[in-house]
């Protein structure tokens, strides 16, 4: 054994070809199983395409760049978990382009952060964090109390369902109609909002201003339901991994 391996390291050509050997035992056997399970991301319930309202705020958290300071991943470590909660699912992100896992935490992440305040929070916090956290460091967005360009949305959302988003034609030609909806509890597309994309909707005058639809309005609503699609009291891993 001891005179076989002095071999092998002196000669660099067998050295070279044993090595692809060995490599590629590896690579075969991480990469074959691939193909044959039809999906890497796990089925589970609750998960829905983002509303028109939802997908405009994340627009615009992604135009703001809020991800630089901001990431959208529980990682399965004590620590993460017991502070925000159940670790991300891969179904958790798989109707997001581009995703916004993120790597910089300058503050928390935001993944589960739906739920955790009240809308009037967050509209205080997005005009100026200091009212709300004295020692934050995060910029103030006055800006987003503007009203929302959302005429697009229909195309935004056929784009969407273009790169594989469950986006009905009758979402897609409503697009506009349930941005409104959402931000207005008293409108007329109440029910047929909740009939496209479920009863976990949250509909609201998110920003406090009465009917006009701002970008606060939009960024409130995305950052409302991130992280509540999935029910993790009846959420199962090792049923849902089979
Ligand atoms: C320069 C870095 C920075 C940027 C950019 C930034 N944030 Fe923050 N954010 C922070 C810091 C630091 C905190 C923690 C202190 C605080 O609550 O203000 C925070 C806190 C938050 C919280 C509260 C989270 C929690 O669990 O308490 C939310 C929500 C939030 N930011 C949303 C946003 C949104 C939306 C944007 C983009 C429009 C954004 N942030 C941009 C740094 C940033």
């Amino acid at each position: 054994m001891a005179f076989s391996h002095k071999t092998i390291e002196k000669n660099s050509i067998l050295m070279l070809v044993l090595v692809l050997v060995v490599v590629s035992i590896g690579g075969l056997v991480e990469i074959v199983p691939l193909f044959f399970i039809k999906s890497t991301i796990e089925k589970v319930d609750g998960m829905r395409p983002y509303t028109p309202l939802e997908l405009a705020g994340r627009e615009i958290y992604i135009r703001e760049g809020c991800y630089n300071c901001h990431s959208q991943m529980v990682r399965p470590l004590r620590a993460e978990v017991e502070r925000y909660g159940h670790y991300s699912l891969a179904a958790e992100s798989m109707y997001d382009h581009p995703f916004q896992w993120g790597s910089k935490r300058t503050g928390p992440d935001l993944a589960r952060v739906g739920g955790k305040y009240s809308d009037e929070w967050h509209r205080l916090h997005l005009n100026k964090p200091t009212d709300v956290v004295p020692e934050s460091v995060m910029p103030g967005y006055p800006f987003l109390n503007e009203p929302l360009d959302y005429k697009h949305m229909d195309a935004f959302l056929r784009a969407n369902a273009i790169v594989g988003v469950p986006y009905t034609d009758d979402m897609i030609a409503n697009a506009v109609a349930d941005v409104e909806a959402q931000a207005d509890p008293e409108s007329e597309g109440y029910d047929a909002l909740l009939e496209r994309y479920g009863d976990n909707v949250n509909i609201r005058d998110f920003d406090g201003q009465g009917k006009q639809v701002t970008e606060m309005d939009a960024v409130i609503a995305y950052l409302q339901m991130l992280g509540t699609l999935v029910d993790f009291s009846t959420y199962d891993a090792k049923a849902n991994n089979r």
